[in-house]
Order: C-alpha cells, then sequence, then structure tokens
C-alpha cells in the first residue's frame, strides 16, 4: 500500500506560481455551474426516471439534490481551502495519499468522460427528431442509435463528439459571455416548459406515486443523480476565481439550489400534464428502461404518447398538449445548450488527466502542449477519442448509470477528505467551513453509498472492473514513476492557459 501523500503547501504553491488571471465572480461562478448541469439529465433522462419510477421520481430528484447538497457542502471547504485544479483527484492527493488520489482520478474518468458521451447521444436524441420535424429529414435508426441501443452506430453523437473535441484541440474555452447566453437558453426553454405544463396538471396523474414500490424510488434516484452531475466543475475554476474563499461555496450551492427548484417544477409539469406511469411487463413488472423489450413495447400507438416511451421528453410532453411548435423551440434550446456541457465535460477530463500526469501518474506525453494553439492537444485528443466510441455505441441511460458510479466514488472520497482533514490538520484556515461536518459528512458518505449501492448492478460490475484495472496500471506505471518516488523530480511547468 502506499500512502504517499503530496502535502498541501506544495499543490497550493504550484498553484500560486502559474499566473491565470481571477476574472470569475460570484454570479459567473453560478452560470459556470448552471451551465455545466442542466443538459441530458433534465432533457433526456426524465422518461427513464419516469420508467423506473413513475411519479415517484418527484421523490428521486429530491433524494439526488439532497445527496448533493451534503456534498457541496464538502466540495465546498476543499474547494475554498485548496484552490487548485483537478477538483477531487488534488484534493485526495493532500488528504488520503496518493494510491486513494489515483482511484479517484481514476474514477473521475468515468465521471466526466462518460458523461461526455452521455451529453452527446442525449444530444441526438432530441436532434434527430428535430430535423425531422423542421426539415423532413430522416435519419434510419440503424444511424441514430448504437449498437447497444438497438441500432449500429449513433452518428450524430459521433459528430457532436468530434466536433466539440475539435474546438477544444484549437482552444475554444467557453467565454463567460458565450456560458451565459446557453445558460439562459437552457432556463428560458425549461421556463417555457414549466409555464406551459403546470397550468395543466392533474391530480390524479399523480396516483399510483410509486407503482413499482420504494426501492424503485431509490433507483431512479441513483440514475437521475445525473442530472446533478457538473456542479463540482464549478471547482475546477478555482485559480480562476476572485476571492475563492468567498465565491467558490455560492457558486458550488448556488447552482444546485437553482438546478433542483427547476427540476421539481419540469418533473411536476410533465408527471401532472399527461402522466408518468411505466409500461410493465405480462408479469406485470416495470420493463427496463434502455432494453429493446421497452423498445417493442413501445411501438403500439397508445404507449408511444406515454412520457416513457419518448426519447426527448419535454419536447414531447408539449406536443402532446398541442403545442408542436412551441415543442420545437424546446428541441432547438436542447440542439444549442446541450453541447457546451459536452464542452465542459471534455474539459474536465483533460484537466484531470494532466493533473494526474504533472504528477507523472500518467505518461508525460499528456502534459504536451500544441505550439501553435497553446492547448493541451494530445490529451484533448485521446479524451475525444474515447467519448466519440461510447457514444456511437451505447445508450445514453446505460452511460450516466456508469457515469454516476464514478462520480458517486469521487464525492464519496471528497466527504471523507473534508472530515480527514479536520483531524489532520485542524489548525489550517478554512475560508469555509461545512457546517455541522460531523452530520453533513457522514450523511454525504451514506448518501454516496446507498445511491451507489441502488445503481443497477451492470454498472456497479463495470466500475468495480474499471477500478481493478486502474490498480493494475498504478501498479506497473505510476507507482515507481509518480513525481513523488523521485523526490528530486519536478513536475512539469503548467502553460499559464491551463487550469
Ligand atoms: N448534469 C449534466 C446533464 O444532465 C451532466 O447533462
Amino acid at each position: 500500500m502506499n500512502w504517499r501523500i503530496k502535502p498541501l503547501d506544495a499543490i497550493l504553491a504550484s498553484a500560486e506560481k502559474k499566473s491565470l488571471a481571477r476574472t470569475l465572480g460570484p454570479f459567473q461562478l453560478t452560470m459556470l455551474g448552471v451551465g455545466a448541469v442542466i443538459g441530458t439529465g433534465i432533457f433526456v433522462l426524465t422518461a427513464e426516471a419516469a420508467q423506473k419510477a413513475g411519479p415517484g421520481m418527484m421523490l428521486a430528484f429530491i433524494i439526488a439534490g439532497a445527496v448533493c447538497a451534503v456534498t457541496a457542502l464538502c466540495y465546498a471547504e476543499l474547494a475554498a481551502m485548496v484552490p487548485v485544479s483537478g477538483s477531487a483527484y488534488t484534493y485526495s492527493y493532500a488528504v488520503l495519499g496518493e494510491l486513494i488520489a489515483w482511484i479517484v482520478g481514476w474514477a473521475l474518468i468515468l465521471e466526466y468522460a462518460v458523461a461526455a458521451s452521455a451529453v452527446a447521444v442525449g444530444w441526438s436524441n432530441y436532434f434527430v427528431p428535430l430535423i425531422q420535424h423542421s426539415f423532413d429529414i430522416h435519419i434510419p435508426i440503424y444511424l441514430a442509435k448504437g449498437y447497444f441501443a438497438g441500432g449500429l452506430i449513433n452518428l450524430p453523437a459521433v459528430g457532436i463528439a468530434l466536433l466539440v473535441t475539435t474546438l477544444l484541440v484549437l482552444g475554444t474555452r467557453e467565454s463567460a459571455a458565450v456560458n451565459a447566453t446557453l445558460v439562459c437558453i437552457k432556463v428560458a426553454a425549461l421556463v417555457l416548459f414549466i409555464a406551459l405544463a403546470l397550468p395543466v396538471i392533474k391530480m390524479e396523474n399523480f396516483h399510483p406515486f410509486a407503482p413499482l414500490g420504494s426501492l424503485a424510488v431509490g433507483g431512479a434516484a441513483a440514475s437521475i443523480f445525473f442530472a446533478y452531475v457538473g456542479f463540482d466543475a464549478v471547482s475546477t475554476a478555482a485559480e480562476e476565481t476572485i476571492n475563492p474563499q468567498r465565491n467558490m461555496p455560492i457558486g458550488l450551492i448556488g447552482s444546485l439550489a437553482i438546478c433542483t427548484v427547476f427540476y421539481l417544477l419540469v418533473a411536476a409539469g410533465a408527471i401532472g400534464s399527461i402522466g408518468a406511469q411505466p409500461v410493465l411487463d405480462a408479469a406485470g413488472q416495470g420493463i427496463e428502461p434502455g432494453t429493446a423489450a421497452l423498445f417493442e413495447a413501445c411501438k403500439d400507438p397508445v404507449k408511444a404518447a406515454l412520457l416513457v416511451c419518448s426519447e426527448e421528453p419535454l419536447a414531447h410532453v408539449l406536443r402532446e398538449l398541442g403545442w408542436d411548435k412551441l415543442s420545437r423551440l424546446i428541441g432547438l434550446a436542447a440542439f444549442l445548450a446541450l453541447p457546451s456541457v459536452i464542452l465542459m465535460m471534455i474539459f474536465g477530463q483533460t484537466r484531470v488527466f494532466f493533473s494526474m500526469a504533472r504528477d507523472k501518474l500518467l505518461p508525460e506525453v499528456l502534459t504536451k502542449i500544441h505550439p501553435r494553439f497553446n492547448t493541451p492537444h494530445v490529451v484533448t485528443l485521446i479524451t475525444g477519442a474515447g467519448v466519440t466510441l461510447a457514444a456511437a455505441f451505447f445508450p445514453v441511460g446505460k452511460l450516466a448509470d456508469l457515469s454516476n458510479g464514478g462520480t458517486l466514488a469521487a464525492f464519496f472520497a471528497v466527504a471523507l477528505g473534508v472530515m480527514i482533514l479536520r483531524f489532520t490538520n485542524p489548525e489550517r484556515k478554512r475560508p469555509f467551513r461545512t457546517p455541522v461536518v460531523w452530520l453533513v459528512g457522514p450523511l454525504a458518505l451514506i448518501g454516496c453509498a446507498v445511491l451507489f449501492a441502488l445503481l443497477p448492478t451492470a454498472s456497479k460490475l463495470v466500475f468495480f472492473g474499471w477500478a481493478a484495472f486502474g490498480l493494475l496500471v498504478y501498479a506497473l506505471y505510476g507507482y515507481r514513476r509518480s513525481a513523488f518516488a523521485t523526490p528530486q523530480a519536478k513536475p512539469p511547468t503548467l502553460s499559464p492557459k491551463l487550469g
């Protein structure tokens, strides 16, 4: 076992040397969070959550949001105390040692890269019907869905993943202004949805509330957790934040609060207006979302009108309510705004890889900077290739569940880290202290562990397989090469452009 710890002061010193301009205030940070969070979760996975839990998905949104809230409070303490990039990976290196940091970094690959794939597939779900309804262009199903989603290859998802990767190699970093515009588009779409759906809700659509039982609601919470993934992206901007000690917690918790309110209103509108009862098989069991069986069942014209059968549920609800043109606007908003979530996720992934390579746990070639574009092109291209491959072949729900596994593991480490640091480093200045940490910390641990346990078995198995593979890579590579294995070795200096 290796418990090499990268001293907090060394981490802070390496960040000090870099000269990233501090330009982000609390408003921009909150916008950054909302920009990274609102995406495929609410726009697409609402239908899968309904198939799992029925109207009980409202509760699923609340449970997942609550777990994120307690974790955000822990995240905020570490992000304000260690305002450097690399997010949970860097914190764990300082607190729990290299081995755990490696596992967390490895888990973050699932969070960011796999989430990027999921959002690319979600984008394709809106893109395909949008061009069909607007321009009468039909993409055949075998080119619109991945092999494991009932088609062959998801070409639109491949296209958008490649486009975003190219933009990142060329050095596109969303400016605060572009981000704010896209956030406005997303929020406007959700407001439009709420304004049209809420007035026509019928209370009877909320009954039965949990047709498949409370465990199913828990399962839906574990899956819909994806809708909140990304609020931690705020922490990756710590080095570009004015007064991070104050603004970081505002950005993290503020963006989470805003998203939760929107999600609940949207979920209530969708359930209440057209109903959200799951499709059952002959034995009366809920059919698993994303499977061929559900796809077949949904071919029935009566079922096709159900929320749970739609792949672009928010547009679908408005169409069912008779707002055909406005439903296209929702599709257009998803078309325009979801790529920025992909961009944020791939960006986050490259920065985690970059931090790991800087610590020499991954090959140094990953820290290569393109001479002209001044971007880490090698790591971006590798990440982009992985994201594109996964997006090409897998269904959105499975990707989201896998991403959730990685995220929950990383969040668990953060919550543990905050508590350990209270013991090992009680004197260090904490500009933001997690309130009632001995309640909030354990709640975050339990929440993450329970949601993880409620994920589908296949996702958990893939997660553990991935972790085992990661340990092997560490044993064969990182352990010996680590910057801390050879104290005289200095980590490479970062380009000022990199976060
Ligand atoms: N939370 C982000 C989404 O739902 C990842 O797309």
